[in-house]
């Protein structure tokens, strides 16, 4: 993995090397922990304080560089605003991770507020938040910037109150922010490196986890009538591929819960061509197949007690003499024909086979895709929520929750009949887009409800605003988010775990 932090819990009182990092309310007021440590140094942050304005607001921050009478080599005094207003220790850790200098390459967090220490959970967050944020995707650069730590490598202690109970907390979540850094590894990386059989490749070191890895090339493909995700794929020299990863920690038999993720290693839009602004872009279509990759295997090393599938279609959709062309009409695995009116709608092509035999092989207790399927969801939210839509109001009311609880947030989009007529075909059962511009998230959402059964509570989640993003977040300072793999594990925390 790339960046990677040596992370470690240590008591309140042991004295910090390096970056020593405190907290502070907009009292500037300080816990006793935290006192004693800055000890000498009270009356130099007191005037600091004041010649840099620095009144502990939210997200405000006062560094000190080797203050007097401490050891330390950096004193950054982090103010949290109102301790009530507080709530995202994930994020507050992430915030605070990001004012280091990438040079900083020894710190401690002291996780004290000044109304007393946080609890295990608390601090746990805030090492997580701490390890995303500290994530970067520098793979490919040959030459280091004086920003860069030597080799990479840093260290963050987090000091607490209970060191054992921090631990076991952490110990909890750790594997979900390896899952989040996998994923994001898989959406930063460039398409001519990570194509449909290579991604496959990459699926293999889940088996280390426990998880079972099935791959399925073309032939099994075409022998299970897969025609709608290997139309797209047709015209690319990379083969496409389709992979199965099972999770067996719940109960013998029990039904497992299914994700089902859009994988366009590239997505040119094929003979339907897209502008060159931003192309680069495409080569993370693939970030809802990277999302389920990477909560299978945060499920797996965390040995979530639930059965769980994740199926993830990979194609490249490239324009070529042997490519799909609009006008075409494919048999989809379901036996419904469809009519390929813009062959730069391809993801709900791919998803159309691969919701569908997750069904048929499965029978879930529900199905969750993923799947940066539209630029028009990005025009209705933004990059803050997910477009959600849904057949079941649970499970739609338990994403809501997971979403506001994890800060990977989800927005209810309709589903209705009238939408549903729009992409009615001439020629044959239905055609993939909606044939105009308006609604085309709910239009997409529509064509992927056709290779659904509604006995099955289903979400689709379209994650084309949010599975990867140019502005840095309190996080991520990387592209790729790897959204969706806290929203979902805990989903599976909350409510399907046995
Ligand atoms: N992968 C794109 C959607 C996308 C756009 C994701 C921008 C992330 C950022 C998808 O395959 C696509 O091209 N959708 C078309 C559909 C249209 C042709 C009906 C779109 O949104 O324009
Ligand atoms: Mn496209
Ligand atoms: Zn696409």
């Amino acid at each position: 993995m790339t960046n990677a932090v040596k992370l470690g819990f240590g008591p309140l009182s042991a004295p910090a090397k390096g970056s020593l990092v405190v907290f502070c309310d907009d009292g500037l007021k300080f816990g006793p922990a935290t006192r004693k440590l800055i000890g000498a140094a009270a009356d130099l942050v007191q005037r600091a304080a004041k010649s840099e304005r620095f009144t502990g607001k939210a997200g405000s921050s006062l560094d000190l560089i080797h203050p007097e009478g401490l050891k330390v080599a950096r004193l950054l005094v982090a103010g949290i605003g109102k301790r009530s207003e507080l709530k995202d220790f994930v994020r507050l850790g992430g915030a605070v991770m990001g004012k280091l200098p990438k040079a900083a390459s020894e710190a401690t967090f002291v996780a004290e507020l000044p109304d007393g220490p946080l609890d295990a959970q608390q601090a746990a967050d805030l090492a997580q938040g701490a390890r995303l944020r500290a994530y970067a995707f520098d793979r490919y650069k040959t030459r280091r910037t004086n920003d860069d730590a030597k080799g990479d490598k840093r260290s963050l202690t987090v000091a607490v109150a209970d060191v054992a109970a921090a631990r076991r907390a952490y110990g909890a979540r750790e594997a979900v922010i390896d899952g989040v850094l996998m994923a994001r590894d898989l959406v930063n990386e460039p398409a001519n490196v990570l194509y449909p059989a290579e991604f496959a490749r990459r699926t293999g070191v889940l088996r280390k986890a426990g998880v079972a890895v099935e791959v399925f090339d073309v032939k099994a493909m075409e022998k299970l009538g897969m025609n709608a995700l290997l139309g797209v794929g047709q015209g690319s020299a990379h083969g496409s591929r389709m992979v199965v990863m099972r999770w067996n920690g719940g109960k013998k038999g029990e039904a497992p819960v299914a994700f089902i993720g859009k994988g366009v290693c590239f997505d040119t839009g094929g003979i339907s061509i897209k502008p060159a602004a931003s192309m680069e872009d495409m080569k993370g279509d693939m970030a809802g197949a990277a999302c389920v990759v990477g909560l299978m295997q945060a499920l797996a090393a965390r040995k979530a007690r639930v059965n769980a599938v994740g199926l993830v279609g990979l194609v490249e959709n490239m324009p070529d003499g042997n490519a799909q062309r609009p006008g075409d009409i494919v048999k989809s695995m379901s036996g419904q024909t469809i009519e390929i009116i813009n062959t730069d709608a391809e993801g709900r092509l791919v998803l159309a086979d691969v919701v569908w035999y997750a069904a048929q092989r499965f029978k879930p207790k529900f199905m969750i895709d993923l799947a940066t399927l539209t630029g028009a969801i990005i025009v209705a939210l933004g990059q803050e929520y997910a477009g959600m839509f849904a057949n079941n109001d649970e499970l739609s009311a338990r994403l809501t929750t997971a979403g506001e609880e994890t800060g990977e947030k989800v927005w209810r989009m309709p589903l209705a009949a009238e939408y549903d007529k729009m992409i009615d075909s001439k020629f044959a059962d239905v055609k993939n887009t909606g044939g105009s511009r308006w609604g085309g998230a709910i239009t997409a959402a529509q064509f992927i409800k056709r290779f659904v059964d509604d006995k099955i509570p289903w979400a689709h989640l379209d994650i084309a605003g949010t599975g990867f993003d140019s502005r840095q977040n309190d996080v991520n300072r990387s592209w790729g988010s790897g959204w969706g793999v806290r929203l979902l594990d805990r989903l599976v925390t909350d409510h399907y775990e046995r």
